[in-house]
């Protein structure tokens, strides 16, 4: 039997979210979400919020990279590369600037169609994000966020707008990106649009979040499937990978419970519609009281995911007692593993645990998989003659990419990669322009200087091989 690689549909494709890309913050009826709150940052120095706008601050996702004026010629350079398919996100706020609307946004609403315009021009199949870090700002205002249970019937008006508007354009819907960052501290902002400083059932309050988007997601997956029988409806889970730091026991065990926690909890609520046994136990015994309505348990099992779609950057360590060095991460952080190379920003590096992922999560679910984002920030130096020499970048997809056609081998029923951030935009977790992504750069900077010019960097013209050979060609010979 020949054990065969990449299918020939496979959907090879690329990343962004609207707040970190599209600007035009408030343009064409657009009101401020979140993500138009928080300052720029660096890796040392964290993002502030402001629940105002502060005169003489620098907000870097109110211009981003001006996708809002440029998306013809950027997906020109999508179509050039060959992608088939293209992941964005809808930004709430474009389409109800304060979530609470009676009719949408249509100005905010034609922007998407000519997105879509432009994508069905080149044959590309879009997957759209229904929420990436950009709740409407007024609804942490006025609610507090997402561990308020009013926001699943605010959601739900959007959810059924946007579907029906683009019914006849999108197959493939992305819920709530990231989910279970609300099991870490940061995803209180990012994920659940609320700020939690100095709360005191900080963690409560994520957990009932992440219960609430979930009711929300299994309700929009109702809601679609009578409107459309094509729709697919995929979960989005941060899967960071937890390798036990010894073959102590203990430390084994500790692994295991972090990978539960952190990666099955959101994964196993979206796709077998309940919570696993585990996560009762984790609740009792932190004290977490999250407020399940009786009709919650029905609600969950009628709206199970078609498709499960992941983020993949990073692996790390854990162990029962957690010291020495820590790494960042996806919003992780946890221990340094002494086997793995860490990149700039303190991510370590580690193309066999998309393997190992790819097997944990086909084994768990076997679902239809997509991985939607994968990539290595860097900072890229336009060299004197213009080119943009990113071996590194080429180097770590191309690795990951062989570790995926490996797990594809393996069984896995691999439909799509979409690597993070196809065109560089503003990092989600410092504000950074300089932490990099793309295969096309674009002249923006952190002090807010730039021409958003865009540039083809070393890695578009590899992209664009290995896409060609439908995933055989890879490093060197695809350069
Ligand atoms: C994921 C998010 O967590 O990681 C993206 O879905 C984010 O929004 C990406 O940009 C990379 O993280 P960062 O912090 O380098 O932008």
């Amino acid at each position: 039997m020949t054990i065969k690689g990449f299918p020939n549909n496979f959907l090879w494709g690329g990343a962004t979210a609207a707040n970190q890309l599209e600007g035009g913050w408030n343009l064409g009826g657009k009101g401020p979400s979140i993500a138009d709150m928080f300052t720029g940052g660096n890796k040392d120095r964290a993002r502030r919020i402001t629940p105002e706008l502060e005169a003489d601050t620098f907000y870097p996702n109110h211009e981003a990279v001006d996708f809002y004026h440029h998306y013809k010629e950027d997906i020109r350079l999508f179509a050039e590369m060959g992608f088939k398919a293209y992941r964005f996100s809808i930004a709430w706020s474009r389409i109800f600037p304060t979530g609470e609307e009676t009719e949408p946004n249509r100005e905010g609403l034609e922007f998407y169609h000519n997105v879509l315009d432009e994508l069905e021009k080149y044959g590309i199949e879009p997957i759209v994000t229904m929420s990436h870090y950009e709740n409407p700002f007024q609804l942490t205002k006025t609610y507090g966020g997402w561990d308020n249970r009013k926001l699943i019937d605010i959601f739900m008006p959007y959810a059924e707008c946007i579907l029906r508007e683009y019914q006849d354009r999108v197959t493939y819907w992305i819920l709530f990106n990231e989910i279970n960052l609300l099991t870490q501290p940061m995803g209180g902002y990012f994920a659940g649009g609320m700020i939690l400083e100095g709360v005191e059932n900080e963690e409560e309050r994520r957990y009932q979040a992440m219960h609430n988007q979930l009711v929300a997601s299994a309700k929009t997956v109702k809601l679609g499937k009578s409107i459309s029988e094509s729709f697919q409806f995929g979960c989005m889970i941060a899967y960071v990978g937890a390798y036990a730091l010894t073959c102590k026991p203990e430390d084994v065990r500790a692994q295991q419970r972090t990978d539960q926690i952190h990666n099955c909890i959101a994964g196993d609520v979206h796709v077998r519609g309940q919570y696993p046994a585990f996560a009762h136990r984790f609740f009792a015994e932190k004290n977490i009281d999250i407020n399940m309505q009786p009709e919650d348990e029905q609600i969950l099992q009628d709206g199970v995911v078609d498709y499960y779609t992941f983020s993949y950057y990073t692996t790390n360590c854990v162990a029962e007692n957690p010291e020495g060095a820590k790494v960042s991460g996806n919003g992780s952080g946890g221990l340094m593993n002494p086997y793995l190379k860490n990149s700039d920003w303190g991510w370590p590096i580690d193309p066999e645990g998309i393997r190992w992922a790819l097997n944990n999560i086909h084994d768990r679910y076997q679902l239809p998989t997509m991985i939607v984002e994968n990539g290595l920030g860097a900072v890229d130096v336009v060299e004197e003659d213009g080119s943009i020499n990113d071996d590194y970048r080429i180097a770590y997809l191309g690795a990951h990419i062989e570790q995926m056609k490996e797990a594809v081998k393996d069984g896995v029923n691999l439909i799509g990669y979409m690597p993070w951030g196809c065109i560089d935009l503003v990092s989600a977790s410092t504000g950074e322009m300089k932490k990099r992504y793309g295969f096309i750069y674009v002249d923006k900077h952190d002090d807010g200087s730039g021409d958003f010019g865009r540039k083809k960097k070393k890695s578009f013209e590899w992209y664009k091989k290995v896409i060609a050979s439908n995933g055989e060609l890879l490093e060197n010979e695809a350069q």
